[in-house]
């Protein structure tokens, strides 16, 4: 009898469901990508009655429940989508999974907005699944090919460490040599993952947020020549081999030093998901690479100064991240920070009385985890977590590269007086040869000066000047790089917020976290949102913009020249240079071409003999005006931006409210 029902049952709801979807079909172009970034055409027919709201939903592993998508596209971007049928194309990651796609119908009477992503967009419906794909792999060596290959120094400088991402943990190398055709040396790589149990909160260990990250490999290149370029590639003869990369090996003792750097530049997917994504990172990326080609031998570095991936515990967010940035990580040396996005959590060990509204949960239950395996900065410096899950690394560390000394500081952990990074950083400063690196560039990722002056990160702001500031003045500190803020800002040579003439005493300031994600209050009032903050520019401030882009700097013994890039023409939009006499010449908003680096010295001159013309910019009676036309400029493009890819742009909001 149980049988019986059990059969009418099942038959009933084959019956109910075929009928309902009887045509609707999905097929793929390909069964197999070779390497992330390569796409695959998804087609569907037979959708009867298409709604606007119909969607195509991603899905990795291919068994993940309906409503665990990796992300998803509605199905009106196909143009044909009126007529049940259509096509959309998506460039892929490596999940080191396979894929699967589903096409799900869904109307408007079945908003739910109780359950919303990030940007408060409500999430798609899955009550009507109309059909699934066969599955989709990546390449003949699945799961064992290795991707996300990124470069950093060590603290010894003939080497260069190379880190990568695999699905099993078998042994892989790095081969490399000074021939392309004769990579003769070969290094093990140590592989190590993290699990699901070290991620500290939800959406981090939830089942909607964590993936199988894969093994994380790393390894060291070493006895490599001063400022040689090297050619290498990763895996096993077993489980193949990345292509062929190369790098110019880090030289000590270069006369020119260039680096480019940026904070709180994040990712692109090519769908909508969880959490905000930051499509102008793609344009970052594409010029950094047009400079790094430009520069031919010379050696280079890149500085992310922290809020880098933005997955926030979704884990294949930070797959997308590091498939994005290969083509400049795999080059030069990608350095880091931790910001609040990889770090912040509610019972993280430090968090003072007086930092109650600064840490939170900013870093989505990740706790530090992914940060700290993915990358493995020079140092040694480390904190217990306060959970099963490996200590936070990648806090504090230093090197040199040609006439500059860099340090790198952490705004999350610990920083005040009588701390171990305190004591690091006092001593670090206080122990650089100046007669070999004549500069000193601090970065960290909270701003010690801003002029977006948030107030959950006034207290920061307070303790970095009662606790920090000294130490750079009294060590003549040249340049401070902050990011956080969604930004470019520069400030004139300061200390205590008082404008002094040199940098011994005075270093410059820098707000640079303008290098992809763009949620941010801006500085001025627009015409259609005139209850949102508004932060006036003091005279300290000599230069912001709410465009888009990097910083590059270039230096050698007797200058340091910082100029920010603007990610809308790739073009130099202002520059500053401290001399080693201790002379700081301002920049300009004046746009100068600069099609490559070659040109920057001649750009700065340029920039000297137009700062006459700028300073009513920053401090005149055109301000307001300007300031008007720049923020409905920035609210019109990121609106339009938003709304063209589905989701609905929340014109100005704290980034963690
Ligand atoms: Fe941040």
């Amino acid at each position: 009898m149980i049988v019986n029902f059990s059969f009418v049952l099942l038959l009933f709801i084959s019956v109910f469901v075929s009928s309902a979807n009887a045509k609707a079909t999905i097929s793929i172009s390909i069964r197999a990508l070779n390497r992330s970034g390569d796409s695959v055409v998804i087609q569907w027919s037979g959708v009867d009655s298409p709604s606007n709201l119909d969607w195509l939903g991603l899905y990795s592993p291919p068994e993940s429940p309906n409503d665990h998508f990796i992300g998803y596209k509605f199905l009106n971007e196909s143009s044909t989508w009126k007529s049940g049928f259509g096509s959309i194309s998506l460039p892929l990651t490596n999940l080191r999974s396979n894929y699967t796609f589903r096409i799900f119908r869904w109307s408007e009477s079945e908003i739910d907005m109780k359950h919303q992503d990030h940007d408060q967009n409500p999430l798609p419906g899955t009550k009507h699944l109309l059909a699934e794909s066969e599955q989709l792999s990546f390449g003949s060596g699945g799961v064992g090919m290795p991707e996300q290959i990124h470069l950093s120094f060590t603290d010894k400088v003939n080497t260069m460490r190379v880190m990568f991402v695999a699905g099993d943990g078998e042994e892989r190398f790095v081969r490399y040599g000074e021939e392309k055709d004769l990579l003769g040396n070969s290094a093990a790589a140590r592989g190590m993952r993290y699990e699901r149990e070290h991620m500290c909160d939800s959406p981090a260990n939830s089942t909607v947020g964590w993936r199988d990250p894969g093994w994380i490999y790393d390894t060291v290149m070493k006895n490599l020549n001063n400022g040689v370029r090297y050619y290498y590639q990763v895996g096993s003869e077993s489980k193949g081999w990345s292509e062929i990369r190369s790098f110019i090996a880090r030289d000590l003792y270069s006369e020119e030093t260039v680096a480019f750097m940026f904070g709180d530049m994040g990712c692109a997917t090519p769908y909508t998901t969880f959490i905000r994504t930051q499509d102008e990172s793609i344009a970052t990326v594409k010029w950094i690479l047009r400079d790094i080609e430009a520069l031919g031998d010379k050696p280079a570095f890149i500085s992310h100064i922290g809020d880098i991936s933005y997955a926030r515990g979704y884990s294949w967010v930070w797959d997308e991240f590091f498939a994005q940035i290969e083509p400049i990580a795999s080059k030069v040396a990608y350095h880091v920070c931790i910001g609040n996005h990889e770090y912040d959590f509610p019972a993280q060990p430090w968090k003072p009385d007086w930092a109650a509204t600064t840490y939170g949960t900013d870093g989505g239950g990740e706790c530090g985890v992914p940060y700290s395996l993915k990358f493995n900065m020079p140092g040694n410096s480390s904190e217990p977590t306060g959970t099963k899950a490996p200590p936070t690394r990648n806090l504090y560390y230093s090197y040199d590269m040609g006439s500059v000394h860099f340090l790198y500081i952490s705004t999350e952990t610990n920083f005040v007086k009588g701390g171990s990074q305190y004591e690091f950083i006092k001593r670090d400063l206080e122990t650089v040869n100046r007669e070999k690196t004549p500069f000193v560039v601090v970065q960290g990722h909270r701003p010690m000066y801003t002029t977006s002056n948030e107030v959950r990160d006034t207290m920061i702001r307070q303790k970095m000047v009662e606790h920090l500031e000294p130490l750079f003045v009294d060590n003549n500190v040249t340049l401070a790089l902050w990011g956080h803020v969604h930004r470019y800002e520069r400030f004139c040579p300061i200390s205590n917020n008082t404008c002094g003439k040199q940098w011994p005493g005075s270093p410059v300031h820098l707000v640079i976290g303008m290098a992809g994600q763009d949620w941010q209050p801006i500085w001025q009032p627009r015409p259609n949102h005139p209850d949102v903050p508004i932060f006036p520019q003091p005279e300290q401030s000599m230069y912001r913009t709410g465009e888009f882009g990097y910083t590059r700097l270039v230096a050698n013994k007797e200058k340091l020249t910082v100029s920010f890039v603007g990610n809308h023409d790739g073009e130099v939009h202002d520059t500053v240079e401290m001399l080693a006499s201790g002379e700081v010449i301002s920049g300009s908003k004046e746009s100068t071409k600069v099609p490559n680096l070659k040109a920057v010295s001649a750009s700065a001159t340029l920039m000297r003999k137009s700062e006459s013309n700028t300073l009513w910019y920053v401090k005149g009676a055109g301000l307001m005006v300007a300031g008007v036309v720049l923020g409905f400029i920035i609210g019109f493009f990121t609106r339009g931006k938003k709304s063209s890819s589905g989701n609905r742009w929340i014109p100005v909001k704290n980034e963690e409210t």
